[in-house]
């Protein structure tokens, strides 16, 4: 499957994607006049892979990487779906229901829960429901059932991230092609580089509306079996040693934030004097902060949350590394705990949005603590010191001291009011 001469789809089929990109919500990501639901790298990506399809009798089955809001997928399950039988076929017949692109739905592989939820609300609104489903990279194989795939995606921030996709997708039976959109400042030489890895061919398109496209053709199924998984050995305060494990994707890899490494004595100091049951580690990353505390503390119950299930990935590993028991669970801000459900809660919270430095995650992630921590229950939290959140704390949780730190980092306890 080569890069088509045109990349427009029909009048038609154009005119009926303008108008679902423009019904698209960012809904539950942050919502602001000038973020879009569907940007130009999306639209090209949908009209270009319907352009190269045309050409075929049948369609291949869809698998998007890296979907944000569902421009892509509902773009192409709404533009490829196959009417239900009851439209085509003899009346009376039991409806089959709509079939989605090669028979199937289209798999969606994305990383956070926040783009998950965006995709299921869209698709749900726009009846496509039955024509997208949620997968995992090492859920494809039994997905795809050795069906003729097409893959597509968005290029995703980290080259390791496509590295990955590329790797996985070319070694499954029925690959013809891996498509990546981006807008031309995202794309770098050292993303081809990445790809040809995994595939023969790899070309850039031409550029419409500042978004370009890398067509991946030619897979090299029989490549050696690539571990994409990063390990370092730590040693912390007392000489604790603890195998931190990055995927790629997940915060920071394998390293340990510094601001967390200032952390962690401090957590160790808490649950020496508190002995609170459980902790929640919100926004757990590579699962550093779960797997110390149970270090620590074999006592503690640890349960690991963040909104990137690459960071899950990588919190299960470095909790298998270092032989501790850590309960996972992928979740924008903690939004499946009940209201004062918990005693203790550590964060370490994020201060961009994207390329964007924003303080708006941290305080989404102070008011999800406070509402899921019982009154009287600890918030220990990190941050870099010109952030100042003291006196957010203080209003969104409550009581707030420095218990330490250093001239860059802050580490906070809050008693939630
Ligand atoms: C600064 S990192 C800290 C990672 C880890 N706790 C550590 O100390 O190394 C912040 C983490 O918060 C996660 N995060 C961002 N937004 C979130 C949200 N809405 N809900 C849960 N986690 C979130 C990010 O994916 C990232 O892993």
């Amino acid at each position: 499957m080569a890069e088509p001469l045109r990349q427009h789809p029909p009048r038609e089929t154009a005119a009926e994607l303008a108008e679902l990109y423009g019904r698209l919500s960012r809904w539950p990501d942050v919502e602001a006049e000038n973020l879009v639901a569907a940007d130009a790298a999306d639209r090209l990506l949908v009209d270009a892979v319907l352009a190269a399809l045309a050409e075929e009798k049948d369609a291949p089955r869809i698998v998007v990487f890296g979907e944000r809001y569902g421009a892509m997928a509902l773009g192409l399950a709404a533009a490829l779906r196959t009417p239900d039988e009851d439209e085509a076929g003899p009346a009376g017949r039991q409806s089959a229901g709509p079939h989605g692109p090669g028979g199937g739905p289209v798999l969606v592989v994305t990383d956070s829960q926040v783009h998950r939820s965006a995709v299921f609300q869209n698709a749900a609104r726009e009846g496509l429901a039955e024509l997208v489903a949620f997968e995992d990279l090492d859920g494809l194989a039994a997905a795809l059932s050795g069906d003729p795939f097409l893959a597509v995606g968005a290029v995703p921030r980290a080259h390791a991230v496509a590295d990955e996709w590329a790797d996985a997708v070319a070694r499954l039976p029925g690959c013809r092609a891996l498509v990546l959109a981006g807008m031309v400042k995202h794309l770098s030489p050292g993303l081809n580089t990445a790809l040809a890895e995994s595939f023969e061919d790899v070309a850039g398109s031409r550029a419409r509306q500042k978004a370009r496209l890398v067509w991946c053709t030619g897979p090299r199924p029989g490549l050696p079996q690539l571990s994409f998984e990063e390990r370092t050995v730590h040693t912390l305060d007392r000489g604790l040693r603890l195998t931190a494990v990055g995927v790629p994707g997940a915060f920071g890899a394998s390293r340990i934030d510094p601001g967390t490494r200032v952390l962690l004595p401090l957590l160790r100091e808490e649950l020496a004097s508190s002995t609170p049951p459980r902790i929640v580690d919100l926004g757990c990353g590579n699962g550093t902060v779960s797997a110390y505390a149970k270090l620590v503390d074999p006592e503690v119950s640890v349960t690991a949350t963040d909104v990137s299930h690459a960071a899950i990935r990588s919190t299960r590993l470095t909790a298998a590394a270092n032989g501790v028991e850590v309960k996972t669970m992928a979740d924008d801000a903690l939004s499946s705990w009940l209201d004062a459900s918990e005693d203790f809660i550590v964060l370490n919270p994020p201060f961009h949005l994207g390329n964007t430095v924003t303080e708006d995650i941290a305080v989404k992630l102070f008011e999800a603590a406070a509402r899921v921590l019982r009154p009287g229950g600890t918030l220990l939290a990190v941050w870099n010191q010109p952030l100042a959140y003291s006196g957010r704390l203080r209003r969104i949780v409550g009581p707030t001291e420095r218990i330490g730190g250093n001239r860059k980092f802050q580490v906070t306890r809050s008693i939630k009011a």
